[in-house]
């Protein structure tokens, strides 16, 4: 049941920013990390998800990013993708802000992306910085090295202790405080700086709406909390948004 509040925001909107997190993913079949069978109880990411231990450990880095690599690759955007591209296309301004490396937003055909935390698609040299497709990487010795200068190559995602990509977090600051809606949907909203996100776009006036399977830290601050599914509850939203310009 979607509130009469949030269907006349919607109708009226000129600007929507969407922040995403590992929930929207969860009924595509990628793994959340702190749900009761999420990553982070199997594995400890300061073994996994940091710099150095990366190059103290490469093979296991490695070995875990090809296995995700492979399940992220065999898996589809689910409805709560699908719909957010469709609102794309119905409002003047509209951005995705993902902390999701899955690169299923743009698999389902959203265009204005903002990926705080990179792209497991992407790969590139820690010496050159030289980029490198995921064909070759997979068809590759265990761990890649660098066609140019020989040093170790790596997935262009975020690990902990890492800045995130300036441009990307400027252009999201900007989404967020320039937003009239302001969705925020799986996401524990509990990893800095990403998380504050929701809390700038309230800060400068946005209506902000939770969409969660439980209720979060944001649920106090949120306009409005949605309890349920993403893929359920997005594709409901988009007869309210405005009809696509002709
Ligand atoms: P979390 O695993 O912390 O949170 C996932 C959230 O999604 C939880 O609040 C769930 O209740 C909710 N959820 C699960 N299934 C859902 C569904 N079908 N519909 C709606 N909500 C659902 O994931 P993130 O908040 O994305 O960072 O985690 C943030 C960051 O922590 C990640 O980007 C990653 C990790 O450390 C880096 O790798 C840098
Ligand atoms: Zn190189």
């Amino acid at each position: 049941m979607i509130s009469s509040r949030l269907i006349s925001k919607l109708r009226t909107a000129e600007s929507v920013a969407v922040f995403t997190g590992a929930g929207i993913s969860a009924e595509s079949g990628v793994p959340t990390f702190r749900g009761s069978d999420g990553i982070w109880k199997k594995f400890k990411p300061e073994e996994l998800a940091n710099f150095d231990s990366f190059m103290r450990n490469p093979e296991l880095v490695w070995e875990w990013y090809k296995h995700r690599k492979t399940i992220i690759a065999s898996i589809q955007p689910n409805p709560g993708h699908t719909a957010l591209a469709e609102m794309e296309q119905r409002f003047r301004r509209f951005a995705v802000i993902t902390q999701n490396i899955d690169n299923l937003h743009r698999r389902a055909g959203s265009k204005t992306v903002y990926e705080l935390h990179g792209n497991i698609e992407r790969n590139y040299c820690t010496g050159c910085g030289k980029f490198f497709a995921d064909a070759g990487i997979m068809a590759g010795p265990e761990v890649p090295r660098c066609t140019s200068c020989g040093s170790i190559i790596r997935p262009d995602v975020v690990w902990f202790g890492e800045l995130l990509p300036a441009v990307v977090w400027d252009k999201s600051v900007k989404a967020a405080e320039g937003a009239g809606i302001f969705l925020s949907i799986g996401t524990s909203g509990v990893v800095y700086p990403a998380a504050s996100l929701p809390l700038i776009a309230k800060r400068a006036g946005a209506y902000v709406v939770e969409i969660n399977l439980e209720r979060t830290d944001l649920s106090d601050t949120a306009d409005e909390v949605i309890l349920g599914r993403s893929g359920e509850i997005l594709p409901q939203l988009v007869p309210y948004c405005p009809q696509k310009p002709a």
